[in-house]
């Protein structure tokens, strides 16, 4: 398998062929994704909440995230790696997100930068790609703006479908590679989806989308905090791990380990 790239994913689209992206933020999930053939690891500021310890992903910074990008792109050997940028490190103007995103290609290895936002971010795009990073966009629920959005909603209901799909179109003339969208109504999702060239990636828009992303400490079951409903649990990390803790735990104090095999003889 060769290295997937933008214009890979642009090709599935065009032969509507579904690709699948998920977070990973260390060099073990990353290399096991990678195994799995899922097209696009995205190091998400979902770290945030997902690494960190934070309530949201508001407070993780660029220097925070950039040795996570590094670790997950010295193990992809066959995924894009895309590196989310996190809050206040690309609103502030084009400059401030060339900057950023410098930062992650150069100093992480990030083969693409994401960004969240719509019209409003459309020069941020404009720039990064006209200066050779390309740039996925995300629209819909932006959980950055969570305070202006009135916290964890769903986007684009009635009026706002359309709305959506202008902000779409700005994101995809100002050279977007692919758009997130997240907590869209199915139909909005298809319509926005029908009405670009380029891939959408849907994480609660339902099934018409072109891809679809998931956070992968929710899909495995490792987080067990309240997870949307959106999310299918694929695998039950967290019983898996608390069991194998526990057992650990009472081994030790039990003198059943370590044995003979786990000891070293004079
Ligand atoms: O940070 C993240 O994990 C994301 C995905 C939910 C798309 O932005
Ligand atoms: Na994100």
């Amino acid at each position: 398998r060769k290295r997937i790239r933008t214009h890979t994913l642009q090709q599935m689209k065009d032969r509507s062929e579904k690709w699948t992206m998920l977070t990973a933020y260390e060099q073990f999930t990353a290399g096991i994704f990678d195994e799995a053939g899922v097209e696009v690891l995205l190091v998400g500021d979902s770290a945030s909440n997902n690494v960190f310890g934070n309530e949201t992903s508001l407070p993780v910074t660029v220097d925070e995230l950039i040795p996570l990008v590094r670790a997950v792109s010295r193990s992809a050997k066959h995924a894009l790696v895309l590196a989310d940028l996190p809050f206040g490190s690309y609103q502030g103007s084009p400059e401030q997100a060339f900057h950023t995103a410098v930062r992650f290609m150069k100093e992480a290895g990030a083969h693409a930068v994401k960004l969240e936002g719509g019209i409003a971010m459309a020069p941020q795009v404009k720039l990064l790609t006209d200066a050779g990073i390309p740039v996925c966009a995300h629209i819909g629920f932006t959980p950055q703006a969570e305070h202006n959005l009135g916290g964890y909603r769903v986007q684009g209901r009635g009026d706002g479908a359309a709305r959506l799909i202008e902000e779409a179109q700005a994101l995809e003339a100002a050279g977007a590679f692919a758009i997130v969208m997240e907590m869209v109504p199915a139909p909005a999702a298809k319509a926005v989806t029908e009405a670009l060239r380029i891939p959408t990636v849907g994480i609660g828009a339902g099934v018409d989308c072109d891809a679809q992303v998931l956070v992968w400490t929710d899909m495995l079951g490792i987080n067990t905090g309240r997870v949307p409903r959106f999310v299918k649990k694929y695998a039950d990390l967290h019983s898996v791990m608390l069991g194998a803790a526990q057992e650990y735990v009472s081994d030790v104090k039990g003198g059943a380990f370590p044995a003979a095999e786990h000891s070293f003889e004079s």
